[in-house]
């Protein structure tokens, strides 16, 4: 699909108006330049192109469908609600939609191994398995507290064959594991790649990432004609780093007609530590490689953050969410950590579809949204990934409604 917007951003210094960029060690020039020349090679190469499509219909099972959720709509009352169902890609997550590209990647550079950070673990398990199919090592980062969170996730990835590092400074999370993935990857990057798990990090990575995601978009686009002859009215998708919304937003960026929301986590109040809104209350900052905006503490640093979703704690967001915020053409929602839990089991209860956590912020925000809009609008959410990772966490700590045992 061809889109002017994606054709002509980021820049060729990876900047998205003002946002994005690459500032980094001079270690790690030649290895961020090497990946990027590579990646500008393979865009264009048939053979590229026509791997990644194999792998994406004959092994992720794409395209995921769209589904109308009519119970959801009706227990809302007002606009119409469907789901992008990345839930069904394999591993299900989105995130396998740019961790094979990136592994094929890896491969034409010639090396042997990767690299990364995780979250909710979703990131880490994508990648374990894009290195298992690919025949490369696998070594994933995550923070202490996500490692006791996510356990289903953690014994995924070494089932894989995965090695686990756990950070173990800060709070425990995921600014701390992609710090920790950094250190590793300077000490080995003749014969690794850091496979940036998000839209963030020194460019190309923000781009790239996007570009393989855009997927997603493409794919509803021509899905949400088919069952509305129409595009949605709105958009919804969660942003931690914002690889997700970024993908299903591409589709339908130049449509300006087209309402584009990113929902951020509000976790338990407003105050800094409380929650992850980057971009509702943060300001403009370095970190990670990559300007953007970002929470400070009071001397400047990465604030601490939170939210009840692990991979949505971050405290920066992508460079391209910034930019697309500033000129007007995205809006950003918001969703705590109740209205989370309530959307994780309403659509569990109403549509037989268990949410992750991340994913349930967007459900969230939709179900408030469409209750203000009239029954003939749409709303089109992305959801990101299935909740199988987070029922032993939720259920402990918010009793199941309506249980019948
Ligand atoms: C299911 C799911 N959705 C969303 C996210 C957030 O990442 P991003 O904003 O890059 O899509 C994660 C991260 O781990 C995830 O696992």
């Amino acid at each position: 699909m061809k889109s002017n917007y994606l054709e002509s951003t980021p820049n060729k210094d990876g900047y998205f108006g003002r946002f994005g960029g690459s500032f980094i060690p001079p270690m790690l020039e030649k290895p961020f330049a090497d990946i990027e020349k590579a990646y500008e090679q393979l865009k264009k190469s048939p053979e590229f192109i026509d791997e990644l499509k194999y792998v994406r219909k004959h092994y992720q099972g794409r395209p995921t469908p769209i589904s109308f959720a009519k119970n959801l709509t009706k227990y809302c009352g007002g606009a119409k609600i469907y789901l992008k169902r990345e839930d069904l890609n394999h591993t299900g997550a989105h995130k396998l939609n740019h961790c094979m590209a990136e592994v094929i990647l890896a491969k034409h550079l010639g090396k042997t191994k990767v690299i990364a950070e995780t979250g909710a673990g979703q990131h880490g398990v994508a990648l374990a398995t894009a290195a298992a199919y690919f025949g490369l090592e696998c070594e994933i980062h995550m923070g202490e507290v996500d490692i006791a969170k996510e356990h289903p996730n953690v014994i995924r990835m070494k089932i894989l064959g995965a090695k686990i590092i756990p950070a173990t400074h800060g709070l425990k999370t995921l600014k701390e594991a992609v710090d920790s993935a950094f250190e590793s990857y300077v000490s080995q990057t003749e014969d690794a790649i850091y496979c940036i798990g998000s839209v963030v990090g020194p460019h190309p990575f923000p781009m790239m990432v996007r570009d393989f995601q855009s997927i997603i978009g493409f794919e509803a686009k021509e899905q949400f004609k088919e069952l509305e002859d129409s595009n949605p009215n709105h958009v919804v998708a969660c942003v931690g780093g914002g690889s997700n919304a970024m993908g299903i937003f591409a589709g339908f960026i130049d449509d300006v007609d087209v309402n584009l929301i990113g929902v951020e986590p509000m976790g338990i109040g407003e105050n800094l530590g409380e929650h992850a809104a980057s971009l509702t209350y943060g300001e403009e900052g370095i970190m990670h490689g990559f300007n953007s905006i970002m929470l400070k503490d009071e001397n400047g640093e990465p604030a601490p953050v939170y939210s009840i979703g692990s991979g949505i704690d971050y405290p920066s967001v992508g460079p391209e969410h910034a930019h697309l915020k500033d000129i007007g053409r995205t809006k950003v929602g918001l969703c705590d950590d109740n209205e989370a839990v309530d959307a994780f089991y309403k659509l569990s209860q109403l549509e037989g579809i268990i949410p992750a956590l991340e994913s349930a912020h967007a459900i969230g925000f939709a179900m408030k949204l469409a209750k203000t809009l009239a029954a003939d609008k749409t709303i089109l959410v992305n959801l990101s990934g299935r909740g199988d990772k987070d029922i032993d966490f939720v259920v402990e700590k918010y009793p199941i409604p309506n249980a019948k045992f």
